[in-house]
């Protein structure tokens, strides 16, 4: 168990250079088992759920090393298509290893996936995904089991841009015979990534960002280096703590165009942002404004996971704001935590209401989930008096260094572990 203990009330003011995108990362450390050959990934945050992929990567037979941001795969020795129990609950993102591995071996035996608990998080699209390519699957208690299977080219029309089923679609399509189109496809820029490293190990693949993606098959390489992109919500979350404690914060290595509808927000709230093509510049006196109404929604609409983190953003802004969340049913759960601050929020069902208090206070908060404990780290930095926020190892799932990037702006917070 960790304890982050934060005094509020200090400005942000310098840089700070955002982490590569963790849900762009895992997907294609899935992806590196395609084929035999040399992975090299660049720019790979060093989190908790990337640990858990390089620990499967390793059950399966692949040597998998990290340094630094540096990951190393070489999975010409893989010589296991099934994942344990307890390497799959580790996150949501072991699921996208069933495409990889039906790619690679035309068979997969594993569990359902872990990951924060934001409501229902079922697998039938990606099941339904992979079996209109040929995997002939049997789920049974929670155990998935995908027999010998031939695949071959389909059209896959998703009921729901769902981001985890189009990679698994794409990933299992590589290898099927014949070309596949994937229709009303996620266009999350973390899917370009995957197209774009998946491209570069000989994929043919083609379309991603927009709606229909087509994939017609494979030509091996010997070897690949990709380097991820940055990480759009760590970047807003940045954003978010710069905005509400006030100050002046310069984010490098960003792509703001990926984080554009979060920095819109901001910038309705009172904030001044001036980017360019690779930095955004915030700068707020932190006496913000409610922003009226925002509703998340798949890319390019605002993302859900940024939700808790602009709410926290706004617990002092002046007047309302009434946030619709339609991606996630339980994606709330920050809320009773950050009343403790004396946050004014109500919600009723998918909706929360937000009417902006004049102060919060410092309290003992337990983190929920991971973006929900980003969520009490940025209320924190805005609180009076000292803010401890307990977890059990959530916020590092998908932050990399976070005390240790915020402390560099200015902020009073020490991780204790
Ligand atoms: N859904 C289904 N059936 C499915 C798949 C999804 O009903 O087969 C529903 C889910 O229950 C959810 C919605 O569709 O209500 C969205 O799910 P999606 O599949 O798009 O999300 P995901 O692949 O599970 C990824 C990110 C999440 C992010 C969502 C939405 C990774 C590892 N995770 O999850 O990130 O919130 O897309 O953008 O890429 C996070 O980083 O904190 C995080 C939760």
């Amino acid at each position: 168990m960790e304890l982050w203990h934060i005094r509020g009330g200090r400005r942000l003011e310098g840089s700070c250079v955002v982490q590569g995108s963790k849900n762009a990362s895992l997907p294609i450390l899935a992806a590196s088992i395609l084929c035999p050959l040399r992975c090299e990934l660049l720019n790979v945050p060093q989190l908790r759920d990337v640990d858990a992929a390089l620990r499967i990567l390793r059950h399966l037979g692949c040597r998998a090393e990290q340094h630094g941001n540096s990951v190393y795969i070489d999975s010409t020795g893989l010589s296991c298509c099934s994942i344990p129990h307890e390497l799959m609950e580790e996150m949501r993102s072991s699921v996208i290893f069933m495409g990889a591995l039906i790619a690679r071996c035309g068979e997969a035996r594993l569990s359902l996936p872990g990951g924060c608990q934001l409501g229902r998080r079922p697998i039938d699209l990606h099941l339904a995904a992979l079996r209109q390519l040929g995997a002939n699957i049997e789920e049974n208690n929670g155990e998935i089991h995908c027999r010998p299977s031939t695949l071959r080219g389909a059209e896959i029309a998703l009921p729901f841009p769902s981001v985890g089923a189009t990679e698994n679609a794409i990933l299992a399509a590589c290898a099927a015979a014949g070309e596949t189109r994937i229709l009303g496809a996620a266009r999350e820029p973390e899917i370009v990534a995957l197209q774009d490293c998946l491209r570069s190990m000989g994929a043919e693949v083609g379309g991603a960002g927009s709606d229909t993606i087509r994939i017609s098959g494979f030509r091996r390489r010997k070897s690949v280096s990709c380097r991820m992109i940055p990480d759009r919500i760590a970047a807003g979350t940045f954003a978010c703590a710069a905005a509400a404690a006030g100050g002046d914060v310069l984010l490098r290595g960003v792509d703001p165009k990926h984080f554009s509808t979060v920095l819109y927000f901001l910038n309705q709230a009172g904030c001044d942002i001036i980017s360019d093509t690779r930095s955004v510049r915030i700068r707020s006196d932190g006496r913000l404004r409610g922003v009226g109404e925002l509703e998340t929604a798949p890319y390019p609409g605002f993302p859900t996971d940024a939700q808790p983190v602009l709410m926290a953003t706004l617990l002092r802004a002046a007047g309302r704001t009434e946030i619709t969340e339609t991606i996630f049913e339980n994606r709330y759960r920050q809320v009773p935590e950050l009343r403790r601050l004396g946050a004014d929020i109500t919600v009723d069902g998918n909706k929360a209401v937000i009417c902006g208090v004049a102060s919060l206070r410092g309290a003992a908060l337990t983190a929920t989930d991971l973006r929900g404990g980003a969520a009490m780290v940025v209320a924190g930095l805005t609180a009076e008096g000292e803010t401890v926020i307990c977890d059990d190892g959530h916020i590092t799932r998908g932050y990399e260094q976070f005390d240790r990037r915020l402390r560099a702006l200015g902020a009073d917070i020490v991780r204790e572990y």
